[in-house]
């Protein structure tokens, strides 16, 4: 089995090469190319991955190239992990945004629009190119913001593209841990969009072990969600947000955070990230996994650090400085698909009447069956109340991202800005559209 990274020369790669490493079953992935824009960054990730491999005597054999259609040709699975304009574009997306006083996160609010409106032409040609090339090809996207990314490749590739994230498998397990019960067993009742839904419930032997973790408070103050949105909030939502919900539930503490930070999270990345390629580059003898696993724990340490900061939350977990999530998600979803091995995977698909508040085409992140027909949502229970709210007014947003990076339209473009939660006035969207226009080359075709 062939699998093709694009953005190949990108930081968690060696994430995924650890997990194909670990898979040594019948049907396992036997070669990976990498494919990126940058030949540098492309050689220190492939000397990773030869560190990693050392000891391993069926490792998958490593390719690397800079063209597209080689990458692409022959691929049975495509993950997709590129970030259009590097760590440079997401510090402007967030600077930006903090200057007008609006959330300027990589996903969420202004920060996620200006990605979307530049990373969507691009997936959107990528699409087409895996359509041409590889049209058996299974597409994994990691893109963000990954959920409209999915929905814009969905309309070339349809089903063949499926989005994943980590963060509702951290929270599962997360909560799982705090109620004493193997992970594994667990049926997790988990809706919403991308990097905004809630796990409602949370099963095991058919019966709902959330209610038992409301009742016992050291237990719920006890993970990372209980102690970032406090307990009386999870209690008063009688359900366990995304972390990513903490930038809507509180929203002016982490603009605030953030406001005041030295570096904006995308700032810090780009001078850690450049730190790790360059020395890489300047150093031939040292051990490149070390330097690796030094940055990525480091980057582990510190992710979200605004947002615990903005109430007190303290230190994240050692268990939760591992990684795993990202890796095994995607792992499991090409194994599901590639041997049959049947499991249930939370995933972004095409909603298909699952979620009542939206149409049939619109990408959800829900529980899926997945075997070698691929995922299949399943079906749960409505989104009520403020939860059905805000997840039909994103996902107006994300359409209208999607649709003016089609036209390449302005208007449009500044009313997703306008219509998003978390932008308090129609004059800020226009500014912050000026804004990002004058800073941001890609965004010159919306007019
Ligand atoms: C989580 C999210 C990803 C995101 C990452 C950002 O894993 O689910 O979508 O890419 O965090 O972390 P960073 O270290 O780049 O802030
Ligand atoms: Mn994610």
């Amino acid at each position: 089995m062939r699998l093709t990274i694009l953005g190949g020369g990108g930081f968690r790669v060696p994430l995924v090469y650890r997990a194909l490493l670990d898979d040594h079953a019948e049907g396992r992935v036997t070669h990976v190319t990498l494919h990126d824009l940058d030949a540098g960054r492309l050689a220190a990730i492939a000397r990773v991955l030869k560190e990693q491999a050392a000891d391993v005597p069926d490792a998958p054999e490593v390719t690397v190239t800079t063209d597209l259609e080689t990458a692409l040709t022959k691929a049975d699975f495509v993950f997709s992990a590129v970030r259009v304009r590097g760590l440079e574009g997401r510090a402007t997306d967030e600077r930006v945004a903090l200057d007008e006083g609006v959330l300027g996160q990589e996903t969420v609010g202004a920060g996620g629009i200006s990605y979307g409106l530049r990373t969507i032409p691009v997936m959107t040609r990528v699409a087409r190119r895996v359509a041409e090339l590889a049209p058996e090809a299974w597409v994994i996207n990691f893109t963000n913001p990954a959920g409209m990314v999915t929905e814009a490749m969905a309309a070339h590739l349809g089903d063949r593209v499926i989005g994943i994230c980590d963060s509702p498998v951290g929270l599962g397990r997360r909560v799982a841990g705090a109620l004493g019960v193997d992970p594994s067993e667990a049926r997790l009742d988990y809706a919403g969009l991308n990097h905004l839904g809630w796990l409602r419930g949370l099963h095991v032997g058919g019966r709902d072990q959330l209610p038992r973790l409301f009742e016992d408070e050291r237990a719920l103050a006890s993970f990372e969600e209980g102690r970032l949105f406090g307990t009386d909030w999870l209690r008063s939502l009688g359900a366990i947000p995304n972390e990513y919900l903490h930038y809507y539930y509180f929203n002016r503490e982490t603009v605030g955070a953030a406001r005041t930070a030295a570096k904006t999270r995308g700032a810090f990345l780009l001078d850690q990230q450049r730190g790790f390629y360059d020395r890489l580059a300047a150093d031939l003898d040292g051990s490149a996994f070390a330097a690796w696993d030094r940055t990525r724990l480091e980057r582990e340490e510190t992710y979200m650090a605004e947002n615990r900061e903005a109430v007190d939350a303290g230190e994240r977990d050692s268990c939760d400085l591992q990684s795993g999530g990202y890796e095994q998600v995607a792992l499991s979803l090409m194994r599901a698909i590639a041997r049959d091995e049947r499991t249930t995977l939370i995933l972004n698909v095409r909603n298909r009447g699952v979620l009542g508040v939206l149409d049939a085409d619109a990408i959800v992140e829900v529980p899926c069956h997945v075997d070698a027909n691929g995922p299949r949502p399943l079906a749960t229970d409505p989104l009520t109340g403020h939860a059905a709210g805000l997840v039909c007014a994103v996902k107006a947003v994300e359409r209208d991202v999607i649709a003016a990076a089609a036209g390449g339209s302005r208007t449009l473009a500044v009313r997703a800005l306008a219509t998003h939660p978390l932008v308090d006035s129609v004059n800020v969207a226009r500014r912050l559209f000026e804004g990002y226009q004058q800073r941001i080359p890609d965004l010159a075709y919306l007019r």
